[in-house]
């Protein structure tokens, strides 16, 4: 499975969301690789901040020719994980056509909700080459009991082919604060909140994933 947490635009929480996600299925015991294909590198530079051994391997790979290099990469392992670069259409046209399932991260706000028509757009692009592909909404930074957090995603169903998962990922300073040290919020905080609803993420993208392939 190949998942790509992509998005236009800037800061909405992709490598965050790459990052602890690669981190969970590596600890359930999956063979994982994370791929950074931003060339700000902020995957490999969570993975040079880390003292702790590795629970997956980093490769950078921010090339517009992703989707013909990574399938041979990508076969020795059981799940693939693209973090992608913000802005650049070319880099995010080859990280979308080299994913089975593009996780697009949306904040609760106007401004990301604008912003995702263009990464939709993207992937409906892709699509006529690969039909298969899909796209998923999440909500990340969250914040509980705000008209806000409801709005987004009734806001968000105007785009009907890319449904809203129903979990969020909250506001928590702990994502920023293990970020810091290359870990993962499981690794910081194993049984708060931050790891359980990543938890959460993981398994409903497994389980999408695998009703697909029955
Ligand atoms: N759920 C969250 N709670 C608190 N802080 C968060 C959360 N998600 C992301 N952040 C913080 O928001 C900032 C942007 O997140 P991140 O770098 O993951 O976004 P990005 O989409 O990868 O950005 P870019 O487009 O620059 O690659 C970071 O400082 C990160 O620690
Ligand atoms: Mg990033």
């Amino acid at each position: 499975m190949i998942i790509g947490v992509l998005s236009q635009k800037g800061g909405v929480g992709k490598t965050t969301i790459a990052v602890n996600l690669a981190a969970t299925y590596a600890k359930s015991g999956l063979r994982v690789l994370l791929v950074d294909a931003d060339p700000q590198s902020s995957a490999q530079q969570w993975s040079a901040a880390r003292d702790a051994d590795p629970l997956f391997s980093v490769v950078g790979m921010a090339r517009a020719t992703l989707h013909r290099d990574l399938p041979d990469i990508a076969k020795d392992y059981q799940v693939v994980i693209i973090d992608g670069a913000p802005r650049v259409n070319e880099l995010g046209r080859a990280a979308i056509l080299a994913s089975d399932l593009v996780l697009i991260p949306v904040q609760p706000s106007p401004y990301d909700i604008w912003a995702a028509a263009e990464t939709v757009n993207l992937i409906r692009e892709a699509q006529q080459f690969k039909p298969g592909l899909r796209g998923l909404f999440v909500i990340n930074r969250k914040i509980a009991n705000t008209a806000i957090g409801r709005d987004v995603t009734e806001a968000l169903g105007q785009f009907e082919d890319i449904p809203v998962l129903p979990v969020a990922l909250h506001q928590r300073v702990v994502y920023a604060e293990s970020a810091g040290q290359g870990l993962a919020v499981l690794e910081v905080d194993p049984k708060g909140g931050a790891a359980r609803e990543v938890a959460e993420l993981a398994k409903v993208l497994m389980v999408n994933q695998e009703k697909k392939a029955a």
